[in-house]
């Protein structure tokens, strides 16, 4: 793997793949002070709410209900007098109540399909999707991505915002792209091996899937002309990270984003430093709170994310709630921007397990790091007696020697026990047994009877 650095050197027409783009190349917000980005977020906070109150019906009614007017914010910290927005306000105005300009300004609907009910959905005008390309191509800038670069996607195009947003993005940029979409990964395989792009953006968890396909064919996956994995629409961990990298000689890096603030591109990690998700804060306001009761948490306490939209027309959102869970950091590699750590995982996806909270992260975190046992894993819930009992399954690695196995469920039922304080039960199942997704992974099954 190539060394990342800060300066680069050689022809601006050379491959720099992995290193941090020249000060020119920046967006000029990438290069604001924090008291620079702060006057333009309060500036655009303040269009925001006006337009908001102006031009949706739920906004209005919402603000006069918890007696706020936009003039009251006359700093940022003021944005903590508005109400919250969550899903289900999206879903009670389905399918365009949300939207803040007449139908013919809208260019292009997506929808999150949700497991049960109504989708919520989400519409641009002309200018956000500009803004939305210009986001995810400085994204992919920061991934160490140029305009000679080849791009797969590999994320689905279609509702879901992860292929036409990586699409748009990276030609904006100048690349190349490939729009594979998800699905067929044999062909994910062939296509990578006689196109020969530079760039793959995929889930983590569909990456593992393709890497284990190279290696069915019989073909080396670090031999391959991919030199950078943009990995993002769900939660995954540092350890999946190093598996990755190692087995792709690739540099992996996160992106994040949800179809009510925009899409993939809100925050992207920087491929020099690696150390969490610097936010696009010249078009998005974050802000934690406590998940419990929902008060605005300092930077660097660990709670949900809530993010406002400062640009957007079709859909201006107000304090959305992420249901994701970080912390929010000083700027690192772009100082005027703070940073978001990796996402530990949803409020939602958090199981309590008689008593304790668990995240499916934190079991990858395990899984990874005990010899013979592969990436590839389930959470089964489900009674035993009156009790919630959760097994772990894995699938163990195909040079793992039979008798190895159990010694690794051990290792990995100790592990838990010591890191999250909770029994659990490991069943090792045969490589490739376990169901594979080419999206967003499911882990958790659900089988309890009360
Ligand atoms: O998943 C947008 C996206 C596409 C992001 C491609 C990155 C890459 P939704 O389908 O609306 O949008 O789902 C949003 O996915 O609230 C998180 O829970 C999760 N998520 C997205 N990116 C990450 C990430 C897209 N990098 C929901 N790490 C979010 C952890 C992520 N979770």
């Amino acid at each position: 793997m190539t060394t990342p650095t800060m300066a680069s050197s050689g022809p601006p027409t050379s491959r720099r793949l992995g290193e941090a783009p020249e000060a020119d190349l920046l967006d000029p917000a990438e290069r604001m002070s924090i008291d620079e980005i702060r006057a333009l977020q309060l500036q655009r906070l303040r269009w925001t709410l006006r337009h908001a109150y102006e031009n949706v019906p739920f906004y209005r009614q919402s603000f006069d209900a918890h007696g706020v007017h936009p003039d009251d914010c006359r700093e940022l910290a003021d944005v903590a007098k508005f109400p919250t927005t969550s899903k289900a306000d999206l879903r009670d105005n389905y399918p365009f109540g949300m939207f803040a300009v007449p139908p013919d300004r809208i260019r292009r609907i997506h929808a999150s399909s949700g497991t049960t009910g109504r989708p919520t959905v989400v519409g641009y005008t002309e200018q956000d999707l500009r803004n939305w390309s210009a986001l995810v191509a400085r994204s992919i800038r920061a991934a160490g991505g140029r305009a000679e670069h080849t791009v797969h996607v590999a994320y689905g195009y279609g509702l879901f915002t992860g292929g036409l947003g990586a699409h748009y993005g990276a030609e904006t940029l100048g690349c190349t792209v490939i729009p594979v979409s998800g699905g067929m990964t044999p062909r994910q395989v062939q296509l990578i091996n006689d196109f020969r792009p530079d760039i793959i953006m995929v889930t983590p968890s569909y990456m593992l899937t393709i890497i284990d396909e190279f290696e069915k064919q019989g073909l080396d996956p670090a031999a391959s002309s991919l030199r950078i994995g943009i990995f993002g629409a769900e939660p995954w961990t540092e350890q999946m990270r190093t598996e990755i990298e190692e087995r792709m000689d690739m540099h992996a890096v996160d992106i994040y984003g949800l179809s009510e603030v925009m899409g993939p591109g809100v925050s992207q990690e920087c491929v020099e430093s690696k150390d969490g998700l610097h936010i696009w804060e010249d078009h998005f306001y974050p802000e934690v709170v406590d998940p419990i009761d929902g008060v605005p948490l300092r930077d660097g306490a660990e709670g949900e994310l809530l993010f406002t939209s400062l640009t957007k027309e079709a859909l201006p959102i107000i304090r959305y709630h992420t249901r994701d869970l970080t912390r929010l950091l000083p700027g690192t590699a772009r100082p005027g921007m703070r940073r978001m750590q990796k996402i530990t995982g949803r409020s939602d996806d958090m199981i309590i397990l008689r008593g304790v909270n668990l995240f499916p992260t934190q079991i990858e975190e395990i899984v990874l790091r005990t010899p013979g046992l592969a990436p590839h894993f389930q959470l089964v819930l489900s009674t035993q007696g009156r009790m919630d009992a959760l097994t772990v399954r894995v699938e163990s690695r195909p040079d793992c020697p039979p008798e190895r196995r159990t010694a690794a469920a051990m290792e990995l039922v100790t592990g838990v026990k010591e890191t999250i304080g909770v029994s659990v039960q490991c069943e090792i199942v045969d490589p490739e047994t376990l169901e594979r997704s080419v999206g967003k992974l499911q882990r958790l099954k659900d089988l309890r009877t009360t």
